[in-house]
């Protein structure tokens, strides 16, 4: 007999007893498809998944052997919300190539950016609040935000990101709480933002005294061109910045950071310790041995090769397979592009075909938080399946797209 079975008078209510902000409150749809993805027969383009056979294992044990004989009772400690400090002060002497020294007082490590996006939702929005993002924009600030209830103020992307342009027509008639931008190799779209438009973009912060927050998960990961400076090395009185192991170490180890004024990461820490206490005293530690040891520095350039070949090999498989009519960004980095499938075809309705022919990938609605877009558009990751699966998925998929046509 289950414990789990109803109680004598029948089964218990408690949807009545919900908070409100359960309504605003569904499963995203990444973690459901990657659910469907996992059996190893299918192709997934769905996650934003780094190669797990690149993961620098050894390194990563080596660094746990060592934290444990010599720093074990640190490691296997409560700390501080504020995160590890050799970790903080490694994280803010790395932003000093752009030109800009945080203090490591103005750096507060969180359980992956994941938290620090909910972080910035628990201490700015209230219900109904506006908040200003990109569109399509990342599915996990979208749920991070409508937990608490956000109101969201869209502005489109065109191949070089979110239009600036625009922005100020919308400032003018309601002030967000923050302007959430992507600003390198967009999750989902692939673009980055010129320095033109990162400068224009702080002007009009200025002007009107607004936050911007700049999530840079993706920011190491070039393929092609120059760096181009951080927003928060424009304006860092005004921006709050969002960093991340994930990508470019191992994603398990859950850690990200926040570099921003020492007002706001006050606020955040307020908000981080009734969330977690601290993030894992021991992953902090891990990603500290491996950045102080160089290794991630080699890591990064390993991954960079392997994603940028990746990359390459996905477009010209797009060009060979696809049929006429689709089109798709070419991002400098990152591990994504924004494919766009020929009209009347909608990137939901072919979903299951293409899970039939074992490929998957994310319909574009996915990415609008009032999913009222991107019915032609899929987001596809390039970054996690190997280079002979990379050009078969595509493949798949094109023959998906092309049947959908006849
Ligand atoms: C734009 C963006 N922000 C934040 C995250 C969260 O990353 P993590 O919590 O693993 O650091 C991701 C992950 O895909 C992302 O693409």
């Amino acid at each position: 007999m289950t414990i789990y079975a109803n109680s004598p008078d029948g089964p218990v209510n408690w949807e009545r007893l919900l908070a409100h902000r359960t309504q605003n409150m569904h499963g995203s749809a990444i973690r459901e498809l990657l659910k469907i993805t996992q059996e190893p027969s299918i192709i997934s383009f769905a996650g934003g998944l780094p190669a797990p056979e690149l993961f620098p294992v050894r390194e990563i044990e080596e660094a746990c052997h060592y934290i444990l004989r010599e720093q074990a009772k640190i490691a296997l400690q409560y700390s501080a919300t504020e995160g590890y400090r050799p970790l903080r002060e490694y994280l803010a002497d790395s932003m000093s190539k752009y030109g800009f020294t945080p203090s490591p007082d103005n750096i507060l490590i969180t359980t992956g950016s994941q938290q620090a996006l909910d972080l910035v939702g628990k201490t700015f929005i209230d219900p109904d609040s506006p908040i200003m993002t990109g569109l399509p924009t990342y599915l996990g600030a979208i749920q991070a935000w409508r937990a608490y209830e956000a109101r969201f103020l869209t502005v489109p992307l065109d191949k070089d990101g979110m239009i600036v342009d625009k922005v100020e027509e919308i400032v003018k008639q309601e002030i967000p709480r923050f302007i959430y931008v992507l600003p390198n190799f967009h999750n989902p779209a692939g673009t980055t933002l010129p320095e033109e438009r990162r400068r224009q973009l702080v002007e009009i912060a200025r002007k009107y005294d607004l936050i911007i927050l700049e999530d840079d998960p993706y920011g190491a990961l070039r393929y092609e061109g120059e760096d181009i400076l951080p927003i928060a090395s424009m304006a860092p009185e005004r921006t709050i910045y969002l960093g991340t192991f994930s990508k470019i170490l191992a994603p398990g180890l859950r850690i990200g950071y926040i570099v921003a004024p020492a007002e706001i990461i006050t606020r955040l820490v307020q908000g981080k310790q009734g969330a977690d206490l601290h993030s894992s005293t021991f992953d902090q530690m891990i990603a500290n041995d491996v950045a102080q040891r160089g290794i991630l520095k080699a890591h990064i350039k390993k991954i960079r090769d392997t994603y940028g070949k990746r990359r390459d090999l996905m477009i010209e498989a797009l060009e060979e397979f696809w049929p006429e009519g689709s089109n798709w960004t070419r991002p400098h980095g990152g591990l994504f592009l924004w494919a766009r499938v020929p009209h009347p075809l909608n990137t939901s309705d072919i979903f299951d075909k293409a899970v039939a022919n074992k490929v998957a990938y994310v319909p574009g609605c996915n990415f609008f938080p009032y999913g009222d877009g991107g019915f032609d558009a899929m987001r596809l990751n390039f970054s996690n399946a190997s280079e002979a699966n990379v050009v078969e998925g595509i493949h798949r998929l094109g023959k998906v797209l092309k049947e959908g046509l006849r």
